[in-house]
């Protein structure tokens, strides 16, 4: 009998790479050719035997593992023989899927009666994985826990889950196996990766960021990282049940996008704040025309009347590049009401600045700072690095009135992510930008389990721009700016 054979991980996620159709040009093994046009061959044999997946900890050569890897490469064969190949070639992939999993399910019955239902369940779904789609990266595709998945070579392969980054049991046979799958993967969004071509950044159909780089760049074996966006962005209630922060932030925040406030969202790698613009552009009236404009398109508006741009990198001759600051400077053409640049990187913040100084007022970005005055020096830098010799001062005036309101977002050690404070931009004194914070967390300390608490405080003052919210029809009760503690976590 065999043990340990895994958990049923099929959840919710949608397709990673569109619907699972099996390719014709894709063959799972480069060792064994296949003898079937789009019927992949079965694995060679692994060495030493790996399982590609456990739900617990599994010695090296645990005779089950081998027994069950073995098991799988002889049901594998068997399928390949009886397929009827003059009908492969005329079935729609639906069809052949199930008909595929008709034949497996057969075949476990026959060589292993033993197999219990889910083991058998398991067997089928790791060979129709293998054969129409990712291999052992599906379990992980399929589980919406995870955010992030990053592959370090075959074997090492670490996941970010709610919010803990940790080492999966999922491995790879060997680096081929891996290279494989990346080929496939990208061969699906008509990109390629090879030894000329070592390096790949991709958009997968349903969103998800992916970047591989090889051999010999990579000294280790093939290196993925994959950004899962869930197919439903993070909704202000998920944020405020995480805690993320507190429904008088929320209220703030809402009223500034109301009343057109311009904001910039300053935060870390991977510390939320794409999620929280899309969360904010909620609350954009539908009426008003958005455009956005990203390197990577990842915002999920949902508005009607959303016009979304992406820069485009130049060709294999450096040529035909379609800069941020192309598209910005186009957008102001096009009778925009709101502008939102996903992340600020360059030259396209001078553009930003000026389109916010110019009516477009409610226009938003993000740029990468660990505060907000941090913020603010990385968009002047910004501005200088791209050429642009303006005197610093004209500079920070023109980002005292063009800035309404600096959103911080944190990831704090141990993985929750929270928006750590909420600056106004309030004008120049000499030659320096005030700010004053009106909402903030301030980390006390660190659990036993290595998480960081503390409590969200109202820092006492109201901002300046509480008439313009008025104006714009949005009430927000004063007794919100009291200076208190606001929540604990
Ligand atoms: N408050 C939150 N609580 C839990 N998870 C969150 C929270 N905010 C964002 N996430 C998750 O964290 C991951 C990273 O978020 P996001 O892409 O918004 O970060 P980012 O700062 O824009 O990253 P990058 O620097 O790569 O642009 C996503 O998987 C997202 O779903
Ligand atoms: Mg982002």
């Amino acid at each position: 009998m065999l043990r340990g054979l895994g958990r049923s991980p099929f959840g919710p996620r949608a397709p990673f790479g569109g619907s699972a159709t099996p390719n014709p040009a894709e063959s799972t093994s480069a060792a064994v050719e296949s003898p079937l046009p789009g019927i992949p061959a079965p694995p060679p044999p692994p060495s030493p035997p790996q399982p590609a997946r456990r739900s617990e900890p599994v010695k090296e050569n645990d005779p089950a593992v081998e027994q069950y890897e073995t098991l799988k490469r002889h049901i594998h064969i068997q399928l390949v023989d009886r397929l009827d190949m003059n009908r492969v070639s005329e079935m729609d992939p639906k069809s052949l899927r199930n008909e595929i999993r008709s034949i497996v399910e057969h075949l476990c019955d026959t060589e292993n009666p033993l197999l219990n239902r889910n083991e058998r369940q398991r067997l089928v779904n790791e060979i129709l994985d293998e054969t129409f789609g990712f291999g052992p990266l599906e379990l992980l595709l399929k589980d919406d826990k995870i955010g992030d998945i990053m592959i370090n070579g075959p074997k090492k392969i670490f996941i970010e889950k709610e919010g803990r980054i940790q080492k999966s049991e999922v491995v790879f046979r060997d680096s081929d196996h891996l290279l494989q799958i990346i080929d496939r993967i990208v061969s699906r969004v008509g990109r390629r990766v090879d030894e000329t071509s070592p390096m790949v950044d991709a958009r997968l159909p349903n969103g998800s960021r992916f970047n591989a780089i090889i051999p010999p760049l990579a000294l280790d074996g093939p290196v993925v990282t994959i950004r899962l966006f869930g197919s439903h962005p993070l909704s202000k209630d998920d944020l405020l049940r995480f805690k993320a922060f507190t429904p008088e932030m929320l209220a703030l925040m809402e009223g500034a996008m109301k009343a057109r406030l311009n904001i910039v969202i300053s935060g870390g790698t991977g510390s939320g704040k794409t999620t929280l613009l899309n969360t904010l552009s909620s609350f954009i009236q539908s009426d008003h025309r958005v455009i956005t404009i990203e390197d990577a398109a990842e915002l999920q508006l949902q508005q009607d009347h959303v016009v979304r741009l992406e820069t485009r990198p130049a060709n294999i001759e450096g040529r035909g590049a379609i800069t941020a600051t192309d598209l910005v400077k186009n957008a102001l053409r096009m009778r925009p009401d709101r502008i939102i640049i996903g992340e600020c990187r360059g030259a396209e913040t001078l553009d930003m600045i000026q389109a916010m100084n110019t009516g477009h007022e409610g226009s938003m970005t993000t740029v990468h700072a660990n505060t907000p005055r941090d913020a603010l020096s990385r968009l002047e830098t910004m501005i200088s690095m791209a050429g642009l010799d303006l005197p610093i001062r004209a500079l920070r005036a023109q980002f005292a009135s063009a800035i309404d309101l600096i959103l911080q977002a944190s990831r704090l050690q141990g993985g929750p992510r929270k928006v750590t404070s909420i600056s106004e931009v309030i004008g120049m004194e000499g030659d320096t930008i005030i700010m004053q914070e009106i909402f903030a967390f301030r980390q006390s300390g660190v659990d036993p389990n290595g998480r960081a608490f503390g409590e969200f405080i109202s820092t006492g003052i109201r901002p300046t721009f509480m008439d313009r919210l008025e104006y714009s029809g949005y009430q927000l009760s004063p007794d919100i700016f009291r200076q208190r503690v606001l929540l604990k976590d």
